[in-house]
């Protein structure tokens, strides 16, 4: 068998000269945006907010980015005011809008509350170039507090919200433009026509980019953010570290990135063998720290926690034993979209689970500039796209996304023994699993039933406040009445059990074609059962887009029998269940 991952020869492809220009004026989304800009056809770069008008004179077009600076504050970004003057098209976006209002003679103040998330915006009817077309009532998505209260001399407002008085500015006439929303995110509903608009429209770019040639920007900007330093990069077997290997070893060379796969006892079956098979990267054995450190432990959060201060500790640990220098290395992660998304802006979304790859020693490590995450900004099905441009097979390409923390957010644990509880709908069962309910998390126990209609577990959960998830027994060696939960642990023997189940699923699911009909297909062990079987078996298929909003999705009737036959020979697992749960309300993971 050939290797999975194959190193094409660096090499840097001449990009066009960038007819749009970004000012990183600090924020979250500031690569979004070129990319997005990149989306539609032309060629764009990120520049230091501060670069002087003169260099950005060849752009067409430029767009100033947001940022949790304050622009009172004395070591806030600014740019060149020059920039206003020029007769070149400028957009300021969030932060962007607040300086360009506040460098032009405007006022900016902290708002009385904040704005972050989902806002409905009130767009004038104009004719201006930037939002032909888009006015009305429309979604957009915003993160600040600061607000312009006083427009600038020439400028008009032309969009609100009900918290931010001053949405929208422009001042046609000198080209000059503002928005506090972000565009470049998909939640704002008619941002990528905004942005169209404002390229096409404003700026009078012509197209000279194929979005479909992504690697080579990617690469220049890996370049760009390890400056000179090593890589040390983490990959999973999945499919975005993988593509973000590729591309780190293409931009850099092979000398400089180093992939480590880590075995965290936490792994699928067959997995370590899988990445054996992928060039370039070495194994590291660490079953026992991630057990050692994880024993006793039952809480989900606690354990996420846990898994990411071990990669970490894990990184330092080769460092200093390789003897490298440590400045000059730096951590490389497929992080992509909806991980920066969640421990972004939206200070809401990231207490729903810490991912693997944001907890606090790699905050850390974003803050002092040693962290490349070249995928970012994508979604998995751009990071599959970026995957398929660099020629990587789709045996790895179409793999489902798997957890960073691995089996361990997979495998149920309990405090305690407890019965389940009998109610007029079926039989509450005192697991608790995470949920997503009004951008909140939730921490519930889950509702068992007999049958596995879908209709009727959604009705269910939408009348019932105590649970948070529905799941459908689909055989079980005992009835549910006389199961009961079993206090247990992330012990070897429950990770083996599960991972004997998942390997089964996963066969069984493969030979049946099911698995490309889901987009992800978890299976969970729960601490329920009997004294001689304690453990039960929960089958998760879901269908989604990009993780965020999911579905549940029903199997055919050969398949669940073949699934089930299987399962109950297993040792110690009592029964078999179907999550019947969309999300929202529960997510796709149960922790
Ligand atoms: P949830 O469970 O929040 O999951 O609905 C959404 C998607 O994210 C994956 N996921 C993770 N991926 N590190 C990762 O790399 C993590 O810590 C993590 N937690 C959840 C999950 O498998 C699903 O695809």
């Amino acid at each position: 068998m050939g290797a999975l991952v194959h190193h094409p020869r660096y090499h840097q492809e001449l990009n066009p000269q960038p007819q749009i220009l970004v000012l990183d004026a600090g924020g979250q989304y500031c690569h979004l945006i070129a990319r997005k800009v990149r989306d539609l056809g032309v060629y764009a770069e990120v520049r230091p907010s501060e670069t002087p008008a003169a260099e950005l004179s060849s752009a067409r077009g430029i767009i100033i980015s947001g940022g949790p600076s304050s622009v009172y504050d004395s070591a806030s970004p600014t740019v060149d005011p020059a920039i206003f003057a020029r007769g070149q098209a400028v957009l300021g976006i969030c932060y962007g809008q607040q300086l360009m209002a506040h460098l032009l003679g405007g006022n900016v103040q902290k708002g009385e509350k904040g704005e972050f998330g989902l806002a409905t915006l009130d767009l004038a009817a104009t004719t201006d170039a930037l939002f032909a077309g888009l006015g009305g009532r429309q979604q957009v998505w915003m993160s600040h507090r600061d607000l312009v209260v006083g427009l600038p001399e020439g400028f008009s407002a032309v969009g609100r919200t009900e918290t931010c008085p001053v949405a929208a500015i422009t001042a046609p006439l000198r080209r000059l433009y503002g928005v506090q929303f972000h565009p470049e995110v998909v939640h704002t509903t008619h941002g990528k026509e905004l942005l169209r608009n404002f390229v096409y429209g404003v700026s009078r770019c012509e197209r000279d980019w194929d979005a479909r040639h992504r690697a080579p920007a990617i690469e220049q900007e890996i370049r760009e953010c390890a400056a000179g330093r090593n890589v040390f990069f983490f990959v999973s077997g999945g499919v975005d570290s993988a593509v973000a290997f590729t591309l780190s070893t293409r931009a850099l060379g092979e000398g400089r990135v180093r992939g480590v796969y880590v075995d965290t006892g936490l792994m699928r079956e067959g997995e370590t063998d899988f990445v054996r098979r992928m060039a370039g990267i070495s194994i590291e054995c660490a079953q026992q720290q991630f057990l050692n450190a994880l024993a006793g432990v039952t809480d989900p959060e606690q354990k996420r926690h846990i898994i990411g201060e071990e990669f970490v500790r894990f990184q330092q640990r080769v460092i200093e034993s390789r003897v490298l220098r440590d400045e000059h290395w730096i951590l490389g992660q497929g992080t992509i979209y909806p991980d920066t998304i969640e421990s972004g802006g939206s200070a809401k979304a990231a207490v729903i689970k810490t991912h693997h790859n944001r907890v606090a020693g790699i905050q850390k490590l974003i803050e002092a500039g040693r962290i490349l995450e070249p995928l970012k900004s994508f979604y998995k099905d751009e990071v599959r796209e970026v995957g398929r441009e660099l020629g990587l097979p789709s045996e790895l390409l179409d793999r489902h996304p798997f957890p960073g923390p691995g089996l361990a957010i997979r495998c149920l644990c309990s405090n305690f023994d407890a019965p389940l509880r009998r109610t007029p709908e079926g039989w509450v069962i005192p697991v608790h699993s995470v949920g997503v309910q009004g951008d909140s998390r939730s921490y519930a126990p889950v509702l068992g039933i007999e049958g596995l209609d879908h209709e009727h577990a959604t009705e269910l959960i939408n009348r019932l406040s105590d649970v948070n998830r529905v799941i459908g027994l689909v055989a079980g060696h005992v009835p549910l009445a006389e199961m009961q939960v079993r206090a247990s642990s992330l012990e070897p023997a429950r990770l083996a059990r599960l991972r004997a189940a998942d390997a089964a699923v996963r066969r069984l699911s493969h030979e049946a074609g099911f698995d490309r009909r889901v987009w992800q297909f978890p299976v969970v062990l729960i601490p329920v059962g009997t004294a001689k079987s304690p453990d039960s078996v929960v089958l998760r298929p879901i269908d989604s887009a990009d993780g965020m909003t999911a579905q549940s999705v029903p199997m055919e009737p050969a398949l669940l029998d073949r699934i089930t036959r299987e399962l109950l020979t297993h040792q110690g697992v009592a029964a078999l269940f179907y999550d019947l749960t969309h999300k929202p309300p529960a997510t796709i993971e149960w922790e």
